[in-house]
C-alpha cells in the first residue's frame, strides 16, 4: 500500500503560441482548469497503474476549488486524509503551454503550505511513502523520518528544486529528479552519471524527458529510452513517472520493469491535455507497451548512454 504526501492544486491552464518572456504579453487560446498539484497527480498516477491501494494526506481550503481535486482523487480510487486549515484557499497553479507542449507554472501554494508533522496518518500497513517540495520542507522531513522509523520505502520527487534539509537525503531510499533538480542537488559538474554517482540514496532516478530516464542503484546503472508520441501537454509527465515508478516498485517489479512502465505512463500522459486528467490506465500503458514491445533501438539506447556519460 502506498502513502502519497503532497499538495493538491486547481491548475488554471491557458495554450499559447509561446512562453511569455519577463515583461511580454502573449495572446493565448481558451481557459481551462484541471485538477493537479504535484502530490495529487502523482496519487492518481499511482492508483491508476493498478495493483496497489493508494492513499493520499493533503491539505485543501474550504472553497469552491476543493471539489473538483476531491473528484477526480476519488474517481481515480485514492483513499484521502485530508487536512482543511480555516480561512486559507485551495491551492492554486498558474500554467501556460506552449505549441511544443512546453509549459511554465507559478504556483500559489494555499492551503498546502499548512500540512504539518502531526498530520501524518498512520502509517501501518504502507510499504511506500511518496513525497515532492511543493509542501513545507519540515513536514517533508518529519514525514521522512517517521517512515524511515516505520520500516517503508522513502521516495521522494524533489521538485520543484530547493535547498533541502540537512539529512533529509539519508533518510530517502529512491530519489527522482530531473536534469536541472539532479545538477542543484548534486553540487558538482560534470555529466549525467557523475552527477548520479554524488547523492546518497541507493537509488537515483533522472528523467531527461524524451531522451528516456537513466538510473543509478547503488554501484550499477540502468537507462530506459524515451517513448515517442504526439506531445500536445507536458504538465503532470513527471507526476506520471512518479506514480507509476511507485505503484511497480511497492509491488516488488524489478526496476528496469518499473523504469519501462513509467516511460510509457509519463510518455501517454503527454497525448492529452491536463495533469490527471492526462494521467493513463494501467490498461492503456500495456496496450502500449505491447505494440513498443519489438521496438528496441540499439542506436537511441546508445545516444542517451553518450549523452549521460556512460559510454
Ligand atoms: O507537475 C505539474 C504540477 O505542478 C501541476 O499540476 C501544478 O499544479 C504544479 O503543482
Amino acid at each position: 500500500m502506498v502513502l502519497v504526501a503532497g499538495s493538491a492544486n486547481v491548475d488554471f491552464v491557458v495554450r499559447a503560441p509561446h512562453i511569455p518572456a519577463p515583461g511580454e504579453t502573449v495572446l493565448g487560446g481558451a481557459f481551462q482548469t484541471f485538477a493537479g498539484g504535484k502530490g495529487a497527480n502523482q496519487a492518481v498516477a499511482c492508483a491508476r497503474a493498478g495493483g496497489v491501494p493508494t492513499h493520499m494526506l493533503l491539505a485543501l481550503g474550504s472553497d469552491a476549488f476543493a471539489a473538483p481535486i476531491e473528484a477526480s482523487l476519488k474517481s481515480a480510487g485514492v483513499t484521502m486524509h485530508t487536512v482543511r486549515p480555516e480561512g486559507l484557499a485551495t491551492g492554486s497553479a498558474f500554467i501556460c503551454v506552449d505549441d511544443h507542449a512546453e509549459n511554465a507554472i507559478t504556483v500559489a501554494p494555499g492551503a498546502n503550505a499548512c500540512l504539518k508533522a502531526e498530520d501524518l496518518p498512520s502509517l501501518q500497513g504502507f510499504n511506500h511513502l511518496l513525497m515532492q517540495l511543493e509542501i513545507p520542507l519540515d513536514a517533508v522531513l518529519a514525514y521522512a523520518m517517521a517512515a524511515k522509523a516505520a520500516d517503508l520505502r522513502v521516495v521522494l520527487n524533489a521538485a520543484p528544486a530547493q535547498a533541502l534539509p540537512p539529512g533529509l537525503l539519508t533518510a530517502v531510499d529512491v530519489l527522482v529528479v530531473n536534469e536541472g533538480e539532479l545538477r542543484a542537488l548534486s553540487g558538482v559538474h560534470g555529466s549525467v552519471a557523475e552527477h548520479l554517482a554524488q547523492l546518497p540514496c541507493p537509488t537515483v532516478v533522472v528523467t531527461l524527458g524524451a531522451r528516456g530516464c537513466v538510473a543509478r542503484e547503488d554501484g550499477a546503472y540502468f537507462v530506459q529510452t524515451g517513448f515517442a508520441v504526439q506531445a500536445v501537454d507536458t504538465t503532470g509527465a513527471g507526476d506520471t513517472f512518479c506514480g507509476a515508478l511507485v505503484a511497480a516498485l511497492s509491488q516488488a517489479m524489478p526496476l528496469t520493469d518499473a523504469l519501462r512502465r513509467a516511460s510509457a505512463a509519463a510518455a501517454l500522459a503527454c497525448t492529452q491535455m491536463g495533469a490527471q486528467s492526462s494521467v493513463p490506465t494501467s490498461r492503456a500503458v500495456t496496450d502500449f507497451l505491447t505494440q513498443e514491445s519489438n521496438q528496441t533501438d540499439a542506436a537511441a539506447i546508445s545516444a542517451l548512454r553518450h549523452y549521460a556519460g556512460l559510454a
